[in-house]
């Protein structure tokens, strides 16, 4: 008998014909997010289940035979692992290929806040383009030459801090793990997280969200930056306590904030952060290119497909499972 995978949102077509070769495929087809129910009727007596959600165990509950949960994303907060794990079941994500994208997303989001590229984008929509205002408006901050302070120096931080050194930033970095390879390829810094906060214009997020991580930038941290420096995430919203930050940016004790994640998303409608001019909003998109999203698709799927047929899956997050 053909397995059968839930999807809680429609993948692009090759990948769907591809798991149409080999399974059932059942696909929550309305509007996303899909409702907490239609996951549930979904999952009842699935073998695999692939999609970016809220992998929860009762959830998981739903199937007594459900093998594998491919996430679509690396970061996998959203998925109960330790649940997973005790139920047996396998669960991947999809580190490396949407590192390079996620940087050049984060790179662009600094450089977005740095030059006040929105703003500009609005001043000049506003029709205020004056031959007067257009040259001493929106003045920004350089980016060249700057200290750029990342924390987490992983796939995507140390993607994010390649792109630095070739606009001749200064990089410092603070990681668990020391990266001797790339000190002395790149020059990067190790320092420890107060000294990176104190030195650095940049400060830019690239942790996983886990329980150590959870709020690591507070009030306190915040308090170390310096007065002209920008706080660039593209991680997590909640690495971040965003209290803090927007009690930061409104009382002017840092220059601004590139933010690609939130406490809660999508970001509330009444939140302060969308009033401000000297913080950049996006919609969570680090890892939004059609390329990257098809290959983060494809891995999914690949995943799934490996794990059904009888095989190990290729990016494993709990492979103590696997072991059994
Ligand atoms: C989202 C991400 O998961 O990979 C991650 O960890 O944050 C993003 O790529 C993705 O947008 C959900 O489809």
């Amino acid at each position: 008998m053909r397995p059968t995978v839930f999807l809680n949102q429609r993948l692009n077509d090759q990948t769907m014909s591809r798991l149409g070769e080999n399974c059932e495929v059942r696909v929550w087809q309305g509007e996303p997010p899909c409702p907490p129910e239609a996951a549930m009727e979904g999952l009842a007596d699935a073998d695999g289940a692939l999609g970016h959600y809220r992998w929860t165990g009762e959830l998981m509950d739903c199937s007594r035979q459900l093998r594998i949960i491919a996430n679509i994303g690396v970061g996998y907060d959203n998925v109960d692992v330790i649940g997973a794990s005790r139920r047996g079941i396998v669960v991947t994500n999809t580190p490396d290929v949407l590192t390079e994208s996620t940087a050049d997303l984060t790179f662009a989001l600094l450089m977005a806040t740095a030059r006040r590229i929105c703003a500009a984008d609005r001043f000049a929509r506003r029709g205020e383009w004056t031959a007067v205002r257009g040259s001493e408006a929106l003045l920004g901050a350089d980016v060249h030459h700057a200290t750029l302070g990342v924390v987490g120096l992983g796939r995507i931080g140390s993607a994010v801090a390649r792109r630095a050194a070739g606009f001749d930033m200064q990089v410092l970095y603070y990681d668990l793990v020391r990266r001797p390879e790339l000190e002395t390829r790149y020059g990067f810094r190790a320092v420890d997280l107060d000294t990176l906060l104190g030195s650095a214009d940049f400060v830019t997020l690239h942790v996983p969200l886990i329980s150590t991580t959870r709020q690591l930038i507070g009030r306190r941290e915040l308090s170390l930056m310096k007065a002209g420096a920008f706080l660039i995430n593209a991680s997590r919203g909640q690495v971040v306590d965003e209290t803090a930050l927007i009690e930061a940016l409104q009382e002017g004790r840092i220059a601004g904030a590139g933010l690609d994640v939130f406490a809660s998303e999508p970001v509330a409608p009444e939140s302060p952060l969308l009033l401000m001019e000297n913080v950049v909003v996006l919609p969570h998109v680090g890892s939004a290119t059609v390329t990257t999203r098809r290959a983060m698709q494809d891995l999914a799927a690949d995943n799934v497909l490996a794990v059904l047929g009888g095989g190990p899956p290729l990016t494993p997050v709990n492979p103590e499972v696997l072991a059994r």
